[in-house]
């Protein structure tokens, strides 16, 4: 450990993770953790195991082996629920929104364990000034949005249920270029509010440029971890996630 973190007490960490689906392991024992008010990302491949970790964090998948905690307390089995309500909210993989539902009623489902209404108000009118697009829709169905649009709610969502730890996965993707940087815009908003990150993305050179630290994972394994500025330097990287060729 870095000798300046020494003294931080990690938010979240996972210390010899296991995952399998049937007989498969997708996650083969990793250690990883996140610092209160760090932005940390997990790069890799199609069908690293990225995912899986943060179903696991979320207690989506069971663990079959290692521990995961947050806050200093063992999460695993805990319901849903508690841990929305004690901050540890996920943007999941194809965002999770509900089609039927209107944009204004798919953000109030992030206040679901919150029962100050005046506040939830303020934060909600919050979201509709960083995504003015959201704003002029609020009555329309979110299945009918666009994907950058979707994951414009998704994000809302999250926002409006106060997080302390902010799991992301893959918020980039099948967005344009436009619409990833103002969804990265607001990733940054959210983590200068002193929210932790921990974010997945297949795209390594922007999740690297948005992170403090990173780390890379292969067929279920961490193979590398480190400073995000010293990554996106390292050769190995370079070649093997950021599509350059090997000096
Ligand atoms: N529900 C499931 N049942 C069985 N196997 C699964 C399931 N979900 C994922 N897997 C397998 O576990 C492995 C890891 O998948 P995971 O979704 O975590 O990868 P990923 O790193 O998020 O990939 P991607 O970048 O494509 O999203 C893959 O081999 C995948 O096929
Ligand atoms: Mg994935």
């Amino acid at each position: 450990m870095n000798p300046k973190e020494s003294h931080i007490q990690p938010l979240i960490s996972l210390q010899r993770l296991e995952v399998a689906y049937g007989g498969i392991r997708a996650v083969r024992g990793i250690d990883l953790h996140v610092n209160a008010g760090e932005r940390v990302c997990l790069i890799g491949a199609n069908g690293a195991g990225k995912s899986t970790t943060l179903r696991a964090i979320t207690g989506l998948v069971p663990l079959v082996g290692g521990a995961v905690e947050y806050d200093s307390r063992s999460i695993a089995g805990s319901p849903p629920f508690d841990l929305v309500r004690r901050g540890l909210i996920m943007v999941p993989e194809g965002r999770g929104i509900f089609g039927q539902l209107t944009i204004e009623e798919n953000l109030a489902m992030g206040a679901y364990t919150r029962r100050d209404a005046s506040q939830i108000r303020q934060d909600t009118e919050r979201v509709f000034t960083l995504f003015p697009r959201l704003a002029e829709r609020r009555k329309q169905a979110a299945g009918t949005l666009s994907g950058g649009e979707q994951q414009m709610v998704a994000m809302g969502r999250a926002m409006i249920a106060r997080p302390k730890l902010l799991l992301l996965d893959e918020p980039s993707m099948g967005l344009a270029p436009l619409m990833v940087e103002k969804v990265f815009e607001v990733v940054r908003t959210i983590a200068s509010e002193g929210v932790t990150i921990l974010l997945i993305e297949q795209n390594a050179r922007l999740a690297l440029e948005n992170s403090d630290r990173g780390y890379v994972m292969e067929s279920g394994e961490i193979i590398l971890d480190g400073d995000a500025r010293d990554m996106l330097n390292n050769p190995k990287v370079r070649a093997a996630y950021l599509g350059e060729v090997e000096a």
